[in-house]
C-alpha cells in the first residue's frame, strides 16, 4: 500500500467563517444567491454522484468517452509524474488518466469534500503501490498552494466545473492555473458545450428529481451548520437556460410568501411567493470561447477533443511562452 496524506488548507474554521460569510452575502443580496460549493457535503456528493448516472445528465457520459478514447494521447503530451485533479469528488474517470501515465508518481486530488476525498485517496493509494497520493482539503478557487511532488505536472480541472465560476471569476481562476504551472507543465480542461436549450434543461431537472434534491440539500447544509430553519419542501427546484450568458442556473423558488431564520448569523430573511435564490451558474461554452480564454491567460490550447456527439470537450493548454521583447 502506498501512502496517503490528506492536508487541510484552510483550516476547519476558515471554512465555517466561509460559508457564514457567503450565506450572509448572498442572503441579504439581490437577486439571492447561494454558491455551489456548499451543495458538497457527504449527502450532497453522493447525489451528485447519483446525477452522474441519469439517462438526462450526458456530461458525466460524454467526458468519460472523451477520456477513454484519448488518455493515450493526453499521456504521450503531458508525460507528467504528478497529476493534480482540482474538485476530484469520487475520482471516478481519474481512473483513465491514472493508467494511461506510465511514469507517475504522485497523485494529488484538491477538493472541498473532505468525505470524497478520504474514500477516493484512500483506495486509489491502496490500488496503486508506489504512487504517493497527496489529498488536499482546499477550495481551488482561491491560490494554489501544491505540494512539493516531482514535474512535470498535469494539472487537470475535469467536469465542466469551471462554468461554476462567473466570467470574471474564470479569468482569475486560469490566471492562478498559468502561474501554477511551470515550463513543461499542461492543464487538462473539461467543459460543457452549448447545445440544444431542451436537451440541457433535462440535464439539470431529471425525471426522478435526484437533482432537485442535490439543489435542495445546499439549505440542509445551511440549516446543520447556522441553525437555520429553511423548510425544504416549501421550496421548488427550477432550471433556466440563458441564452445570452450562455449559462444554465439552478434556482429555488419559494412556494409561498415565508421568513427563514438563520440563528447563528442572527438574521431573517423575508421570501416573496415565487420569489428565488440562484444556486449555481453552469456554464456552457464554444471552442473559439474556450481559446480565448486559455490564451487570456497566459495559456495555449494545443489540443481540442470531443466526444462524437459534439456535446463535451476537453483541451490541453500549455505555458504561453512569455512575449519576446521589442
Ligand atoms: C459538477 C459543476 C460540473 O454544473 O453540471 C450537476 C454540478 N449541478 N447538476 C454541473 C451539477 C446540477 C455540475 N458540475
Amino acid at each position: 500500500m502506498s501512502p496517503f496524506r490528506i492536508t487541510r488548507i484552510l483550516p476547519e474554521d476558515a471554512t465555517d467563517a466561509a460559508l457564514r460569510a457567503d450565506v450572509r452575502a448572498g442572503l441579504t443580496g439581490s437577486p439571492r444567491t447561494l454558491p455551489p460549493k456548499w451543495f458538497y457535503d457527504a449527502r450532497g456528493s453522493e447525489l451528485f454522484d447519483q446525477i452522474t448516472e441519469l439517462p438526462e445528465y450526458y456530461p458525466t457520459r460524454a467526458e468519460r468517452e472523451i477520456l477513454a478514447a484519448r488518455a493515450g494521447a493526453i499521456a504521450a503530451a503531458s508525460g507528467a509524474a504528478t497529476l493534480v485533479e482540482l474538485g476530484s469528488g469520487s475520482s471516478e474517470k481519474t481512473r483513465y488518466l491514472l493508467d494511461a501515465l506510465t511514469g507517475l508518481r504522485a497523485y494529488v486530488p484538491v477538493d472541498v469534500s473532505e468525505s470524497a476525498l478520504v474514500g477516493a485517496g484512500r483506495a486509489i493509494a491502496a490500488e496503486r503501490p508506489g504512487l504517493d497520493v497527496h489529498a488536499l482539503i482546499a477550495d481551488f478557487t482561491g491560490a494554489l498552494e501544491l505540494p512539493d511532488t516531482p514535474g512535470p505536472r498535469l494539472l487537470a480541472f475535469l467536469g465542466g466545473t469551471i462554468g461554476n465560476l462567473l466570467p470574471a471569476e474564470r479569468a482569475a481562476f486560469l490566471a492562478s492555473v498559468r502561474s501554477a504551472l511551470a515550463p513543461g507543465d499542461t492543464l487538462l480542461l473539461g467543459t460543457d458545450l452549448v447545445k440544444d436549450e431542451a436537451e440541457l434543461v433535462r440535464a439539470y431537472d431529471d425525471a426522478a428529481g435526484v437533482t432537485a434534491a442535490f439543489d435542495k440539500n445546499v439549505l440542509s447544509v445551511v440549516n446543520r451548520e447556522l441553525g437555520a430553519d429553511f423548510d425544504l419542501a416549501a421550496f421548488e427546484h427550477v432550471a433556466v437556460w440563458d441564452a445570452e450568458r450562455e449559462w444554465i442556473e439552478m434556482r429555488l423558488r419559494a412556494r409561498t410568501a415565508q421568513t427563514v431564520k438563520i440563528k447563528e448569523l442572527d438574521l431573517a430573511v423575508d421570501f416573496a411567493a415565487g420569489e428565488e435564490l440562484r444556486t449555481e451558474v453552469s456554464a456552457k461554452f464554444r471552442e473559439e470561447g474556450v481559446r480565448a480564454e486559455l490564451a487570456a491567460a497566459g495559456l495555449t490550447a494545443v489540443h481540442w477533443w470531443t466526444d462524437p456527439a459534439g456535446r463535451f470537450a476537453l483541451s490541453l493548454s500549455t505555458p504561453a511562452r512569455p512575449a519576446q521583447d521589442a
